[in-house]
């Protein structure tokens, strides 16, 4: 193969990057074994191997004692020392007959399709291409960034990578099935999850021909000491299928799938056979799911009780302002673990457009505390805060005030699904982990959480929701819950189950009022459907400056 030429200068160069900027961690040996003999189970006659990224060779010397000897295999490595390793580890008895050769080339700047072979058949390419963002690269200063013009040619592709947190690996995936694709070969890399998920989004995008896909997770933490959700992902191309199923193994040696993942409507779904039980109720919502407050200061924000019951800041100091300021908190975790509030935040504004210069006079201490933090709020990085009020909030509107919510962590992989009411009689507020409905009273807020908790919507976000995700639930996805479904069709369910959620709380209602909510609900819901469809979206929608909800 003829790598890119380089200047002599290139070991030096090379030797400059960290292991981070090179996303360099060696595959284990008996791993990169494992997924080639999970391979060898839906790839039949391999003749050519290519392992794009291949460091000190685990995977070429795997390649070859599972697809071997009648196998050509060729590796690239940026780095000559590893090449150098690859190649001491590849001169044993496994490879003896195996016609390998390994080179130095950067993978960021050769052209493929310019691979030369001397033997033709079934190309396979094997490996684990670095695992690092492109925003980590920037964040880093680094210089070994991949060119995306190489990408430039496919039609499309530059506004579905152009997110910051496009990944190497997702740009490595992405060049080798599109400039090899007329090779028809089967891929298979060691990738984030949340890289295979777009890998296989963005092929269904481009139309590939993906005849199928295989993912099985693996124990990155084991392999490499690392915390993500990391996977072994297979996609075999052809010349004429458009599959875009994938089956999801819990390990490297599950004997079968836990799920089928893919497109429905050209979005992504976590399990194909349970939203096509439950889309039925995949729709809109017809309230809306709010995010919890954010203000990124929380040592200045949140707030304790010290052992003689006054409040303190996490810098140890005694905070004293107006009560009317000063509302119960819980974070995302106590949320998730059922707790009771432990602890307090500041409010700054009762809305997003509050000025709020007049808390001067009307909550002097309040005042006189922001003003002694004054720099800390100044110097909040996020640029949702520029152009707004001093000390402003977001997240932060009368629905904040709610006395009664149907709240949810949105860090949790399974969501639970909680009523909250007043605390000390306050209304609790959430951080902005969290995601709550608020409701006007106690009895809407039970018929709430019970139809969340109910089977269909169970279904339907086991469906949607990726639990390996950064933040498995979102505003999008709860907002996907079409509550009047729900509610029509699991009516019965819910209205018994309200009552029950009711009596936890020490509300007493009967059966017959609580349906005559559901009743009053249903129809609140459907005049606001029909007023939505008598004016535009557009002039009902209420200016939002930024989207943090
Ligand atoms: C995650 S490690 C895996 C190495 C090997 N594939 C394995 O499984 O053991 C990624 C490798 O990619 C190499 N690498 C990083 N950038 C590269 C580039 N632009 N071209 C070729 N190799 C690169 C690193 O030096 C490192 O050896």
């Amino acid at each position: 193969m003829a790598t890119q030429s380089r200047t002599q200068e290139w070991p030096k160069v090379c030797k400059t990057l960290s292991r981070k900027e090179l996303g360099d961690f060696q595959t284990p040996r008996e791993l990169a074994f494992e997924c080639a003999q999970v391979l060898a189970k839906i790839q039949r006659g391999t003749r050519r191997v290519l392992e794009p990224t291949c460091g000190e060779g685990s995977f070429m010397l795997a390649a070859a004692s599972v697809f071997g000897p009648s196998i050509e295999m060729l590796g690239v490595e940026i780095q000559p020392a590893h090449a150098a390793a690859a190649r001491r580890l590849l001169n044993c008895s496994a490879t003896r007959d195996v016609d390998w050769r390994v080179e130095e080339g950067d993978m960021f700047r050769h052209d493929l399709s310019t691979l030369m072979w001397e033997t033709e058949g079934p190309l396979l390419v094997l490996g684990n291409p670095p695992w690092v963002t492109l925003s980590d690269l920037g964040a880093m200063g680094s210089i070994h960034i991949p060119d995306r013009t190489n990408l430039r040619s496919v039609r499309g592709i530059d506004a579905l990578t152009g997110e910051s947190n496009f990944d190497v690996a997702e740009y490595i995936w992405m060049r080798l099935l599109t400039e090899l694709r007329q090779e028809e070969p089967t891929v298979a890399l060691l990738c984030k999850t949340s890289v295979a998920r777009r890998v296989l989004a963005l092929a269904a995008h481009l139309n590939l021909h993906v005849a199928d896909s295989f993912l099985w997770r693996i124990d990155a933490k084991k392999a490499f000491g690392v915390a993500v959700d990391a996977c072994f992902f297979a996609i075999q191309l052809d010349g004429a299928s458009h599959n875009y199923r994938c089956r999801v193994f819990e390990s490297l040696d599950a004997s079968s799938p836990v799920s089928t993942m893919g497109l429905v409507d050209g979005a992504l779904v976590a399990d194909v056979d349970a939203h096509s039980a439950s889309r039925h109720y995949d729709g809109s919502s017809p309230v809306e799911w709010r995010q919890g407050v954010k203000h990124d200061l929380a040592s200045i924000m949140e707030l304790r009780t010290d052992d003689g019951g006054k409040l303190q800041n996490a810098l140890g100091e005694v905070v004293e302002i107006e009560d009317d300021w000063v509302y119960p908190l819980l974070k995302g975790s106590d949320v998730n673990a059922g707790r009771a509030p432990q602890r307090y935040v500041i409010v700054t504004q009762r809305s997003l457009a509050d000025e709020t210069r007049s808390l001067r006079h009307s909550a002097p201490k309040l005042w006189n505390y922001l003003q002694i933090h004054a720099e800390q709020f100044a110097a909040r990085k996020s640029s949702i805060y520029r152009n707004r009020a001093a000390f402003s909030m977001f997240g932060i509107g009368p629905y904040t005030f709610a006395s009664w919510k149907v709240v949810v962590s949105g860090f949790h992989k399974a969501p639970r699904f909680r009523l909250l009411g007043l605390s000390e009689s306050k209304p609790v507020l959430l951080d902005d982990t969290s995601y709550f409905l608020p409701c006007e009273s106690a009895a809407e807020a039970a018929i709430l959480l019970s139809a969340l908790n109910s089977g269909a919507a169970t279904l339907l976000l086991r469906s949607l929701l990726f639990a390996d995700a950064k933040r498995p639930v979102t505003k999008k996805l709860l907002q996907r819950i079409d509550l009047v479904a729900v509610l029509r069709h699991e009516r019965v369910g819910v209205e018994r189950d309200a009552l029950s959620i009711l009596q936890g709380v020490d509300q007493h209602l009967n059966a017959a009022s609580i349906s005559r909510i559901v009743d009053q609900l249903l129809q609140q819901w459907s005049s606001a459907q029909d007023a939505l469809t008598f004016f535009s979206p557009s002039d009902l929608a209420a200016p939002e400056p930024v989207s943090v909800h």
